[in-house]
């Protein structure tokens, strides 16, 4: 038997938080709604521009001819008590889900909260908690308030630490007790390729480098912060950051190549090497210094990293990457989450209807390096693929998303059993059908939910369980050991 033909993941550890995830930017809509300020997501526009405005490298703007497919997102905000009725029916025991900031301080200057905004969380928290599903709740996934955005021009400003503290403590201290488990920034390490995740737009690239530091710099002091009070709060809260990984492999095994691969995870490592370890690495800080790029270090932030350091580690894995150090041979590239890669020979009849590649073995992978590495609880935030549904007759067969979330848990559960890696649950992407980030389209659906909406908002936005929703309930139910 073929190691991905075994239909049992048996030996999974009890309390394992089994759940999936969503955001508010992709999954809220109500954007002008319960006196919701606009966020920077609102204005990324469906259409060919989409990816210059995503990356930073064009200003976005208001224009009422376009389509904002953040503003509607799977409307959440009118359907959160079917939802959560939904996956409690599937049995989950945890639902990653994201504050929209600007639903808390609408431009993000305020002292005072938005009431309502407050206790729209407050309810949502409040039903997960009467089913047994913890939350987990990601501080910042791609959104900002727009108006601090304008103001400060992202996080290259200090300032916005001071923002983000406050928005910080004020959710800390009104949902104590309701969330213990916290992560600071969605996949933080996303921002070296698309500025905007900072809140950046950079029309000018040769700034590149000095802006990046500066941004990035910021937001781990931010995350050391929103650490530090969240356990000042409340020590029986759990605070974790967030990166897009993938283990990197080589292209060949010239040593060239698996020099490049280990530069890349480097690179990715370097993020958690900050806020999990607690410092910036040598080889980071003598390439800094080598370009002549400044960070804008103050005294006492090196010790304040090394102090607030982040409880447990989650990511998000939808493939593994490729590199090769040569040019000149032939290698395609390939589709893929945030990070460019090359398409894999070996994983190529495994492509999806939107190119992603799919390599389960590559989680195992990708978790042991985390773990090997900080010996620290792990979390996997968001794995999944977005493929092509129909609904015919409230039905929906979608085996291709059955057969990928199988072979991902076989790997996890491996990575746990056989590699003792901590891993605190599994929140598989999009559980419910939700806006696509990267494309923007309702068409490139993750769920276990079908959600009838299409590219341009429209329909009726009614839920419809699928097959998978069927499935997964029995994985749940069974604590793995039915993966048939
Ligand atoms: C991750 C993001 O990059 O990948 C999510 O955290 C995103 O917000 C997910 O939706 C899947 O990407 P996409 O582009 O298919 O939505």
């Amino acid at each position: 038997m073929s190691y991905f033909d075994r239909t049992s993941a048996a030996g999974m550890p009890e309390g394992f938080l089994w759940g999936g995830a969503l955001a508010a930017n992709q999954a809220e809509g109500g954007w002008n709604e319960g006196g919701r300020g606009m966020s920077h997501s609102d204005l990324i526009p469906q259409g060919s521009d989409r990816w210059d405005v995503m990356f930073g490298r064009q200003k976005p703007v208001d224009d009422p001819d376009r389509l904002y497919p953040c503003r509607w997102g799977n409307d959440f905000f009118h359907h959160w008590h079917e939802d959560v009725e939904l996956f409690a029916e599937m049995g989950f025991k945890c639902l990653r889900l994201s504050i929209c900031w600007s639903r808390i301080f609408p431009t993000g200057m305020e002292t005072e909260p938005n009431g309502e905004g407050l206790e729209f969380y407050r309810q949502v928290f409040e039903a997960l908690r009467e089913h047994g599903i913890e939350p987990l709740v990601t501080l910042s996934h791609y959104d900002y308030p727009l108006a601090l955005v304008e103001r400060y021009g992202g996080w290259q400003s200090r300032e916005m630490i001071e923002r983000y503290a406050h928005y910080v403590e004020t959710v800390g201290r009104a949902y104590q007790g309701l969330v213990r488990y916290w992560l600071t920034f969605n996949e933080i390490n996303s921002v070296a390729l698309s500025y905007l995740n900072a809140g950046v737009t950079l029309e000018d690239e040769r700034d590149r480098a000095a802006v990046t530091a500066a941004f990035s710099h910021h937001m781990f002091m931010a995350s050391a912060r929103a650490v530090e009070i969240l356990h000042k709060i409340d020590s029986a809260n759990k605070v974790g950051c967030m990166v897009a990984a993938g283990a990197t492999y080589p292209y060949r095994c010239a040593p060239e190549d698996v020099w490049l691969a280990y530069e890349e995870d480097r690179g990715r490592y370097f993020y958690t090497d900050v806020m999990a370890a607690g410092a910036y690495p040598a080889w980071k800080l003598r390439a800094l210094e080598k370009e002549g790029v400044h960070v804008p270090f103050e005294p006492g932030d090196t010790e304040y990293l090394a102090e607030h350091t982040v409880d447990f580690i989650s990511f998000s894995y939808y493939c593994s990457r490729l590199v090769c150090a040569d040019d000149q041979v032939i290698a395609e590239k390939a589709e893929g989450n945030v990070f460019p890669t090359l398409r894999n020979p070996y994983l190529k009849d495994k492509e999806t209807a939107w190119k992603w590649q799919i390599d389960a073995l590559g989680l195992r992978v990708t978790l042991a390096g985390y773990h090997d590495r900080y010996h620290l609880p792990l979390f996997i935030a968001e794995n999944g693929v977005g493929g092509l549904d129909a609904l015919e007759d409230g039905k929906v067969h979608d085996a291709y998303h059955i057969d990928y979330l199988r072979r991902h848990i076989l790997a996890l559960r491996d990575a746990i059993v056989e590699d003792g890696v901590d891993l605190m649950g599994y929140t598989p992407w999009g559980c419910i059908d939700l806006v696509s980030a990267s494309t923007g389209q309702m068409k490139k659906r993750y769920g276990f939910v079908y959600v009838d909406a299409d590219d341009m908002g429209k329909g009726t936005f009614d839920r419809y369980r699928k097959d998978s929703f069927c499935w997964y309930q029995k994985v749940i139910a069974s604590n793995g050991e039915d993966l048939s």
